[in-house]
């Protein structure tokens, strides 16, 4: 079985949730108190053992591939003040994990930003990581998900349960479950209306894919919202090759909307080593 080398990261998207403040800049550079979001999700790649990640960017996104990259000034002047622990951390971040570019140059749907990739991956199994979820967990999310690809020799994709009304904004899946947390799937539906979601089981950001995903999108017709999606894909290759879904432990935000992204904000300042104590005396100042 080949081990899962190589990931990718669709980071084309407008942010238009998040306008104004992604006029000009890529919404996977929002910090979440002192780290931009995108670099939350490689670290989680990087634990998991992922060496390459293709990030899948598009117009106005150069600022990511300079927080990956060697910042010579930067580093020199922080060197030159003697200013050791930010070096550290800001060269951490260049010498983390390989990572290569790719242009969607237009935007037709996740199914399409996967298949931009496919050159750079090539005939091996391979990660997807979804930017809008951050998943803090003591094993990393894509980690456990490796254990069930590992165990089964197959595709594999998180999940967690989420309340009916919030269904029609994920991929759905109908899926048996076969032990506590693991559901053998059975079809998939992107962004059901709540009366045909088959089962309260969303998608969430993180796949293990067979490289055969990758014929199947190319000839997947447009879906919901008039994209190429995904979980169509997933539904063919569902047909002839085992997925299963994991219900992951772990703590996970939507931080593609607003008040995830706070709630990402507020529990990650609270947990912060240096800001956690005064934020946390700081909230209970205030009387909510
Ligand atoms: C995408 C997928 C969806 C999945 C979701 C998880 O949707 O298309 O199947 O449930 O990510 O975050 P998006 O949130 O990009 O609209």
């Amino acid at each position: 079985m080949k081990k899962i080398r190589k990931a990718v990261f669709p980071a084309a998207g407008l942010g238009t949730r998040f306008l104004p403040a992604t006029k000009s800049q890529p919404k996977e550079m929002l910090p979440l108190v002192d780290k931009p979001m995108i670099q939350y999700v490689i670290e989680e790649a990087k634990n998991s053992g992922i060496e390459h990640i293709v990030i899948v960017t598009g117009r106005g996104k150069s600022s990511i591939e300079d927080h990956f990259d060697i910042s010579f000034e930067l580093e020199h002047n922080l060197e030159s003040k003697g200013k050791l622990d930010l070096l550290q951390k800001v060269r951490s971040i260049s010498d983390m994990i390989t990572v290569s570019y790719v242009r969607q140059k237009e935007p037709l749907g996740l199914g399409h930003a996967i298949l931009v990739a496919k050159d750079i991956i090539g005939n091996e199994p391979f990660a997807v990581f979804l930017g809008d979820d951050i998943v803090d967990s003591s094993v990393p999310c894509m980690k456990q998900m490796m254990m069930i690809y590992e165990e089964k020799e197959a595709s594999v994709l998180a999940l967690q349960k989420v309340p009916m009304s919030m269904i029609s904004s994920y991929g759905v899946v109908k899926a048996e479950q076969i032990s506590p947390g693991l559901h053998r799937i059975e079809d998939l539906v992107e962004k059901p209306p709540i009366e045909e979601a088959p089962t309260d089981l969303a998608i969430i950001g993180r796949y293990i894919l067979g490289p055969e995903i990758f014929s199947i999108l190319e000839s997947t017709p447009k879906g919901s919202g008039g994209e190429i999606q995904l979980t169509d894909g997933l539904r063919e290759y569902v047909k002839t090759r085992p997925i299963y879904g994991l219900e992951f432990e772990g703590r996970r935000y939507d931080t593609g909307s607003k008040i995830g992204y706070l709630e990402a904000t507020v529990e990650f300042a609270l947990k912060d080593q240096e800001l956690g104590e005064q934020f946390r005396s700081y909230l209970k100042r205030l009387k909510l």
